[in-house]
């Protein structure tokens, strides 16, 4: 396919920059978004380049900077980059498992000009907490919890769900308001990256998601606008796709630990696309004129039956890295949606969360060692289907040659 470049004019300005400045992590979260390769991925920018980056996307017009990780806190100079987003005028969130964050800390990032703290929990009990995360962190984030009240931070909870703490959504809302949330994002896992490894154990029933549904409506009904809550169903279970990002190369722009930048998070994974790093291209290249980010712009590249579909501007065709990893091809439209013929994948999934034991099949944890071996077992061909596409060889972004243009 080739790609056609659309005139600047037609290109809106980004409004969010995600900065993942480390994959470095002291969490192994089973349903962590990081690439599955990731322990190929040493490098990491360094302040210099950082402070570019952060310049850089202000001028293109990026407007609220997210600071993620891994753990961002691992990074010593995370006041100085919080420094610098606060002189170009970001709003600066900070994406956190609350670990390493000290009294000492979260004085120097308020004091740096920090906006905005997002904590995640694993569940409201210690015990699924620790397991899932394969630490012991529950209390350390109750103690993270009460620091960022006490340093008058908004307090916005995040827990992620799925089949294995999705039945304790009452519990974990119970915990957010006796923390005193402003907000809490129930955010249903995406199943990118290791929550795909993790699919069939994490997957929810309807049934369970219908409850937890329910759940949360009561709790918004009581709290209103005291404890706002974003409760979102795993699209697995609708009959349309999302609007992923908001559309390819629209609003968001991310640039990973290694100045590799992409449109979304996990795109990285799609084979045969080079995406450029800040290291070699400005970001108002990479944004405007790169073949990459303008490979799914517009609708030229659609195909059936998301070209005639009267609904194309509602969805764009849904998920580019979805698309690509349930049907195989990024330019085909997302199996989520009941019109595309690979929708029968989907079906099966949701069947099998209603048959399949979640203890069925080892849980995979976000390690060092469980990502070199999955690489090594990618090498040896003994990854299903699915799995083998998070490890192609196109796929392992870092060390890739340019094929920029085609998929
Ligand atoms: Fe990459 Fe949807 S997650 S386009």
């Amino acid at each position: 396919m080739t790609v056609k470049v659309v005139g600047r004019e037609n290109i809106n300005q980004p409004l969010w920059l995600l900065a993942e400045v480390t994959y470095r992590c002291p969490l192994h979260c089973v349903f962590c978004y990081n690439p599955v390769d990731y322990a190929k991925q040493h490098e990491e920018l360094d302040t210099k380049h950082w402070m570019r980056v952060l310049n850089e996307g202000r001028e293109l017009g990026a407007a609220q900077l997210g600071i993620s990780g891994g753990e961002p806190l691992l990074r010593n100079d995370l006041e100085d980059i919080v420094k610098e987003a606060r002189s170009l005028g970001y709003y600066i969130n900070l994406i956190t498992s609350g670990i390493g964050l000290t009294e000492k800390r979260i004085e120097n990032l308020k004091n740096a000009g920090l906006d905005h703290i997002q904590l995640s929990f694993q569940d409201s009990t210690k015990e699924m907490n620790d397991f899932l995360s394969s630490t012991k962190t529950f209390e350390l984030k109750n103690k993270v919890a009460d620091l960022i009240k006490k340093y008058d931070y908004p307090m916005v909870l995040n827990c992620v769900l799925h089949k294995l703490n999705i039945d304790h959504i009452r519990e974990i809302l119970d915990m957010a308001e006796n923390m005193g949330a402003e907000y809490v994002e129930l955010a249903n896992t995406q199943f990118y990256s290791w929550a795909s490894l993790n699919k069939k154990q994490l997957m929810p029933t309807k049934k369970q998601c219908n409850h937890a549904e329910a759940v949360a409506m009561e709790f918004r009904e009581r709290l209103g606008n005291k404890m706002k809550i974003y409760f979102v169903m795993p699209d697995y279970y609708s009959k349309r796709p999302k609007k992923c990002m908001n559309g390819w190369g629209n609003v968001f722009i991310t640039v990973q630990a290694d100045g590799t930048v992409l449109p979304c998070h996990v795109a990285g994974m799609l084979p045969n696309i080079e995406f450029s790093n800040v290291k070699e291209k400005t970001l108002e290249w990479i944004w405007y004129d790169s073949p990459s980010f303008n490979l799914f712009r517009g609708d030229d590249w659609m195909k059936e039956p998301c070209k005639s579909c009267p609904e194309k501007e509602k969805d764009l065709g849904g998920c580019r890295c979805q698309a690509y990893m349930l049907a195989g091809d990024a330019s085909l439209t997302d199996p989520i949606c009941e019109k595309s013929p690979h929708h029968e994948i989907v079906r099966n999934v949701v069947r099998d969360a209603e048959l399949l034991d979640a203890n069925e099949k080892p849980i995979i944890f976000r390690t060092d060692s469980e990502s070199r071996r999955l690489m090594g077992e990618k090498v040896n061909g003994k990854l299903n289907l699915e799995d083998r596409r998070l490890f192609e060889e196109e796929a392992i972004a870092s060390a890739e040659k340019s094929r920029v243009g085609s998929v």
